[in-house]
């Protein structure tokens, strides 16, 4: 059997493919350990900045947690699970890369939880997103009852989360849920473009600005302006500061230094 998560790095853009395709890509505690694994290789790696998480096959992303796994689960393994679940898609969220999810398919249950606690979501046109756990007697707890209200609002979480339904990704796209809809052929080329272009920018100004976006909507505005003051001036103290600046004026390229 292939091995479950493919890692890939192309410069300081990193894929991350999950490969389970005999279960959809469905998520048990072994495959959950991989990826944990593979984040926090490539958290240690300085030279990877953005990181793009994607599904192998034209399938699925992520069909959700593994349901079979679950079953078995005695209510203290399901404790594990739902804490080192909500401990994975926290560290997407907090990373000091950029994480884009690719959605290149069904993308249910702990796979619109991943894609939620990612920073972009991009979609192919045959994605499907859902979360269906309350037709399973179950409901979302790696971070989908409180990341879905925060990204589309109260009453269209509530009713996606109650009724379970699913949707495209043209509907997704209207509510918020992804920032682009593309050809199925064009997904992966397009999130490597996006994760280009976010590399060629000052390396901490873009985590800085991770960061001030993802803690500032955490805490109240006063204080967020606050952080976002404080995470503006360690990078304005930098060399890449003057480099960027300068580079403008000179008309040339940037050359940027900083991880
Ligand atoms: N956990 C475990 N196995 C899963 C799974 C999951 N979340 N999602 C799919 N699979 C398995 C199926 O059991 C099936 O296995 P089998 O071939 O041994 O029977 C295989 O993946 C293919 O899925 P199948 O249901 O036959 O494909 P489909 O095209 O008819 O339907 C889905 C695709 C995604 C709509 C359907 O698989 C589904 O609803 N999956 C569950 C999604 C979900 O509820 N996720 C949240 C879990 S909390």
């Amino acid at each position: 059997m292939a091995h479950p998560v493919a890692v890939q790095i192309d410069g300081a853009v990193a894929t991350v493919t999950v490969n389970r395709p005999e279960v959809l890509n469905a998520i048990d505690g072994a495959l959950l350990a991989e990826l944990e694994m593979a984040f926090a290789t490539l958290e240690a790696d300085e030279a990877v900045r953005v990181v793009i998480l994607t599904g192998a096959g034209d399938r699925a992303f992520i069909a959700g947690g593994d349901i079979a796994a679950m079953r078995a689960m005695t209510v203290a393994e399901g404790q594990r699970f739902v804490y080192r679940g909500q401990a994975f898609t926290r560290h997407l969220e907090t990373s000091r890369c950029v994480i884009i999810a690719a959605v290149n398919g069904y993308a249910l249950g702990g796979g619109t939880e991943i894609a939620l606690a990612c920073d972009i979501r991009l979609a192919a046109a045959r994605a499907q997103f859902g979360l269906p756990e309350v037709t399973l007697g179950i409901f979302p707890g790696w971070g989908g009852t409180q990341r879905l209200p925060r990204l589309v609002g109260k009453g269209i979480a509530t009713e996606l989360i109650t009724t379970g339904a699913r949707i495209d990704a043209q509907a997704a796209h209207r509510i918020g849920l992804v920032n682009h809809v593309v050809p199925d052929g064009e997904l992966l080329p397009r999130a490597h473009e996006m994760a280009v272009r976010i590399t060629a920018n000052g390396p901490l100004a873009v985590r800085q600005a991770k960061l001030a976006i993802r803690a500032g909507l955490e805490i109240p505005l006063e204080q967020a302006l606050i952080l976002e003051a404080e995470a503006w001036l360690v990078n304005f103290a930098t060399a890449d500061r003057v480099e960027g600046l300068a580079a403008f004026l000179e008309r040339r390229r940037p050359v940027f230094r900083s991880g």
